[in-house]
């Protein structure tokens, strides 16, 4: 049998879909876990969700490094020291650096249907934008913001009495479905494309 997908998880908040990808990797015969999980700050459940369940953590913060460039170099060193076959950038609120993308596959996933509302609030700006339907995406990660080739999408209906809150909430919940089914189905094929044959462009 093949060993299971070595995967780095990124992180910023509350690691709800860290969580399901834990879960989802203790089913005997899961063909991926979670070797390390990394952050851009302390103190974050994300990071206590890891430390709970015997996963090692690191903390790379862009304010203890003089440049971008140098907080980069530091986070692609501390995800190789973890071996990862994919990252999974799960709720990681920093655009990633050339050195990372460089060395390592990373996948994303955002809480709106790319390509509308990509950006830090996805969920705000498509309530804001008053669209009836928006959802999830996840996607491989390329230099751009949230512009990486889409491996899969759910949608999900916005009530008239929804807050930016009870959307999310409602979107979560099918975004943390759609991102173990992603990572099990590419620790499965390991052929480095998405459910749908979409290449990450890189191999
Ligand atoms: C997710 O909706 C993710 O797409 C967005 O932030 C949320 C993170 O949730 N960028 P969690 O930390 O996994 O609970």
């Amino acid at each position: 049998m093949t060993d299971p997908l070595r995967l780095v998880v990124l992180v910023s908040g509350s690691g709800s879909n860290l969580q399901a990808l834990i879960d989802a990797a203790t089913d005997p015969g899961a063909p991926f876990r979670v070797v390390a999980v990394g952050a851009d700050r302390d103190g974050t459940l994300g990071l206590e969700r890891a430390v709970g369940n015997g996963i090692p953590t690191f903390v790379c913060r862009v304010p203890d490094y003089t440049t971008r460039a140098d907080w980069d170099e530091a986070l692609a060193r501390l995800i190789s020291d973890a071996a990862p076959d994919l990252v999974v950038s799960a709720g990681f609120m920093k655009v990633l650096g050339p050195t990372v993308l460089a060395r390592h596959r990373v996948i994303n996933t955002h809480p709106a249907l790319l390509p509308s509302f990509p950006g830090a609030h996805g969920v705000r700006d498509a309530m804001a934008h008053g669209v009836r339907v928006t959802g999830c995406t996840c996607h491989w990660v390329d230099a751009g913001v949230d512009t990486g080739a889409i491996i899969d999408q759910r949608a999900v209906r916005i009530e008239d009495d929804d807050t930016v809150e009870t959307l999310h909430e409602r979107i979560k919940v099918l975004e943390r479905d759609m991102l173990v089914e992603v990572v099990r189905a590419l620790a499965q094929h390991r052929t480095w494309q998405g459910p749908d044959g979409l290449s990450s462009g890189r191999e």
